[in-house]
């Protein structure tokens, strides 16, 4: 079977790629991933020589290069590849669109063209905006906040749409957030984990009460392993854990891991149009497709610090050069 797998040298891409070498004797996955800011094919060197694994650079709005690839035949494609940092989508809104409309549609198109028989899309709880009570489920309406989630949107409708008018058998899956090794050090909680290891301070947004819901890498791996082997095409699909907690309380828990107290938290500025809670119904996928959650929130997070603390040259790597520009102009603008 061959996947192609796009943003592959990204976090989730990258985990995803291991897990499927790892998991499948008889899958060949190519990795498509033009290696911006945030893509490391370090994540990747283990299996760099591996024989069922190719890499190739390139941008998923680059029809030709996509069509290159796809036209030699894929069975199953996996989205991946997407810009996904709030707090740039506030500075450079361009980038998102580019990448996760256009690059979409390009992929939609190909997978269109030369009959991929399964597109998974991976996508957000974001779309479906601030959730103040109760949970989304997957007919809840899309009211995305953010450059970044309404990219996200877009790129989910016209998933449906390519599924509806032209039939490519796609599924659209919205996953709470993502941590775990390999993160790059701009989200919450590898950020904070990066800074506290280096005994620096950390940037609570607003009052720190706005709610989260967490998944370890793995268990959203295993998600999107059954749904594209089980789920339904057209369909969408939830991934979440209900582990929901404020950020305040995720940030407490790693001042204990990493020894440090409260005076490292730094209350700033409020991000814009920050969203207050994120909560996901992630029943669908537990009873048609029997999933659920491996790792406990705790235990992910413990790793996932022991991670980082015995990864420290390749946290050095992630924060040099654009990673300094991008900081100076954020602490600018607040
Ligand atoms: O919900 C899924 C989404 O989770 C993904 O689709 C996005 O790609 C991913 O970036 C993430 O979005 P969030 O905005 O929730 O993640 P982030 O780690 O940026 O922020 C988590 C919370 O922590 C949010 O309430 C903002 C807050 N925060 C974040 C940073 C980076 C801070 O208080 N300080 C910070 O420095």
């Amino acid at each position: 079977m061959r996947i192609l797998l796009t943003g592959g040298a990204g976090f989730m891409g990258s985990n995803m790629v291991q897990y499927l070498l790892k998991q499948y004797d008889d899958v060949e996955v190519i990795n498509f991933d033009l290696l911006t800011y945030a893509g490391n094919l370090e994540n990747l060197a283990d299996i760099q020589d591996h024989p069922r694994y190719t890499f190739v650079k390139g941008d998923i709005a680059d029809a030709r290069a996509v069509e290159d690839v796809v036209s030699k035949g894929v069975d199953l494609l996996l989205n991946y590849a997407a810009e996904t940092h709030v707090d740039r989508s506030l500075m450079d809104p361009r980038a998102f669109l580019h990448t996760n409309v256009y690059g979409t549609h390009t992929l939609l198109e190909a997978a269109k063209k030369y009959e991929v028989p399964r597109f998974v899309q991976i996508s957000t709880d974001e779309v479906y905006g601030a959730v103040m009570e109760g949970e989304s489920d997957e007919k809840s309406p899309f009211e995305p906040r953010s450059p970044y989630s309404a990219s996200k949107a877009a790129a989910d409708h016209l998933c449906h749409s390519y599924h509806i008018s032209f039939g490519v058998p796609v599924m659209v899956t919205h996953s709470a957030n993502f941590y775990g090794p390999y993160q790059f050090p701009e989200k919450l909680i590898p950020l904070f984990v990066c800074n506290l290891l280096e005994g620096k301070t950390v940037p609570i947004y607003g009052d720190g009460q706005q709610i989260r819901e967490w998944i370890f890498t793995q268990d959203h791996c295993r998600a999107i392993d059954l749904i594209a082997q089980k789920g339904n095409a057209g369909e969408t699909y939830n991934i979440g854990t209900g582990e929901r907690l404020p950020n305040l309380e995720v940030t407490r828990k790693l001042l204990a891991l990493t020894g440090r107290d409260d005076a490292s938290m730094v209350f700033v500025k409020d991000r814009r149009g920050h969203d207050r809670r994120y909560a996901l119904c992630s029943q669908k996928l537990r009873s048609e497709l029997g999933w659920k959650p491996q790792m406990a929130f705790d235990d992910g997070l413990a790793q996932t610090v022991e991670w980082y603390r015995t990864n420290q040259p390749w946290v050095a790597r992630c924060r040099s050069g654009e990673y300094q520009q991008y900081y100076q102009r954020q602490y600018q603008e607040r």
